[in-house]
């Protein structure tokens, strides 16, 4: 036992120095609760305020997609290079070892496959089974003008409320229908209205005019999707000029894990996100990984 401490004399009170009270590093995050912020602190960087995301869900909608044949194979090695990982629950159960300490974000919406309308989804995970899986985030489909729109939305606030429960955020994705106009006007509707109705983060697509007004009016954090695989310079491009316009980092798939090189690649992204290296500066340490390993 120890002695009791009863000597004020010995004690250091600092009594004029007032407790700083500091505004948490991300846009829109500060009236959150502790265990929400510690969450968004483990995704996103506090240096910079940014992540790189590397997403390899796409098989709860459809399956084996190039590149994701075998995640043990092709995925793992480049987990550590990743700031979060967005999945599913079946890939984290059974192909990521627990031993990695990398976020995760889950998916956690599923339903139809590319064979029916993607919209009519539904929620897929319940938060018990998020809980035990310690993730630090949840990711849900809304598919603004959608078929199924209403009940996406839905979807997304009843995912919200369980996690405001237990202080897991939420990342609405803006899914767009075959029929929408991929512009800003459609991604300024879609991000603001999964802000209003509660995502903590949401993620987009990069369009090249007025993306800035996007991310302007959106007032929690924005993540860009990659989308289709473009040539890496172009990717490259994308991810900085997202970043220069207001974007909170990168939520990219294909346009790493379909690379010549996911490693080379991913390494790239990390330096336009978090040191705002420039496209061809990016290209350049790309192709220099790339070729040492010829
Ligand atoms: C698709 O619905 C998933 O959310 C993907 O994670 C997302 O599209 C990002 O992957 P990619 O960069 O390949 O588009």
């Amino acid at each position: 036992m120890p002695e009791a401490d009863v000597n004020k004399e010995e004690k250091k009170y600092y009594e004029n120095i007032p407790m700083k009270s500091e505004c948490f590093f991300l846009k829109g995050s500060n009236s959150l609760d502790w265990g929400m912020k510690n969450r968004l602190a483990r995704i996103f960087n506090s240096d910079t305020g940014r992540t790189v995301m590397l997403a390899i869900d796409h098989g709860y909608f459809q399956g084996p997609t190039t590149g994701l044949e075998r995640v043990d194979l092709n995925i793992v090695p480049l987990v550590k290079h990743a700031d979060a990982l967005m999945l599913t629950r079946g890939i984290l159960r059974t192909t990521i070892s627990p031993a990695f300490t990398t976020p995760i974000v889950m998916r956690a919406s599923g339903g139809p496959s590319i064979l029916k309308e993607l919209s009519n989804e539904e929620i897929a995970v319940d938060i018990e089974d998020a809980i035990r899986m310690n993730v630090s985030a949840l990711a849900i489909q809304v598919f603004i003008g959608g078929e199924f729109e209403t009940r996406s939305v839905h979807n997304m606030t009843k995912l919200v409320n369980m996690g405001l429960r237990y202080g897991i955020p939420v990342l609405a994705v803006t899914a767009v229908g075959k029929d929408m106009v991929r512009d800003a006007k459609y991604f300024r509707l879609a991000c603001r209205i999964c802000a209003e109705l509660g995502a903590h983060v949401v993620k987009t697509y990069y369009v090249p005019e007025d993306f800035e007004t996007i991310t302007a009016s959106c007032p929690v954090p924005i993540v860009m999707a990659g989308g289709k695989k473009l040539p890496v310079l172009d990717a490259l491009t994308m991810a900085y000029n997202a970043i220069q316009q207001g974007a909170s980092g990168v939520d990219m798939g294909r346009n790493i894990f379909q690379s010549e090189d996911s490693i080379a690649m991913i390494k790239a992204v990390n330096n336009v996100v978090h040191k705002n290296l420039k496209p061809a500066e990016a290209f350049e340490l790309y192709k220099t990984i790339l070729n040492k390993k010829k």
